[in-house]
């Protein structure tokens, strides 16, 4: 294993500012489409936007493989000491929590299509194989775990972003700076 450094790699770097970039996308999306427009009032429109919220969201998928396995070969850098022991933990465990979003959110929206006859597109490019045929008693499961899933993704994502700016502006440690710095 290589020596633990103050600063995360350049490829850690670039998948957690792509992927917040993409997640908070989708997030923002399917929050648009899930709240403020209906079937009945929006038609298609509501349908492009939904494919909208797919072909960004599938991307996911494939990024948090790569960046489990990075994360799993390259350790991250160290809390600061002056974290007390119960902080480190919490922040543990909601760095935990993000990773687990990052798999279930996708994972729950992939059954969710594809249990209500729907595709899974990426990028406009490719569909993921259908796993699953149509069930409607599985979407009636699927969906209101996607939505919940995803307010409590919105929640750990605020507390992440309120976390990495006190980090940086209050406390003044190299938290923030190590996801966005290499070694001089
Ligand atoms: C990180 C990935 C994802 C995030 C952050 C996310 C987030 C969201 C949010 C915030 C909503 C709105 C919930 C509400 O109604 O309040 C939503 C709805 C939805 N999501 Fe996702 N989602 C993700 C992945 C996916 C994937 C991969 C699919 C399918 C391929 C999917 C399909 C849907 C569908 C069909 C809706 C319902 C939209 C509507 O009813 O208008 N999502 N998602």
């Amino acid at each position: 294993m290589p020596q633990k450094s103050k600063y995360y790699t350049k490829t850690a770097q670039w998948l957690h500012w792509i992927m917040a970039i993409i997640f908070i996308a989708a997030w923002l999306i399917g929050f648009y489409s899930g709240n403020f427009l209906s079937y009945a009032a929006d038609g298609s429109f509501k349908g492009d936007v939904i494919t909208l919220h797919k072909n960004i969201a599938s991307v996911i998928i494939f990024l948090v493989i790569i960046r489990i396995f990075w994360r799993y070969t390259h350790p991250a850098p160290e809390l600061p000491d002056t974290m007390s022991p119960l902080m480190k933990t919490l922040a543990h465990l909601g760095h935990l929590g993000l990773y687990f979003m990052l798999l279930a959110l996708p994972i729950s929206g992939c059954l969710f299509s594809w249990s209500a006859g729907h595709p899974v597109p990426v990028l406009y490019l490719f569909e993921i194989p259908r796993m699953i045929q149509d069930n409607p008693d599985l979407t009636d499961i699927v969906k209101p775990v996607h939505i919940y899933l995803s307010w409590a993704a919105g929640l750990l994502l605020v507390g992440h972003i309120l976390a990495a700016l006190k980090h940086h502006f209050i406390d003044k440690d190299n938290v923030l700076r190590s996801m966005t710095r290499q070694s001089d």
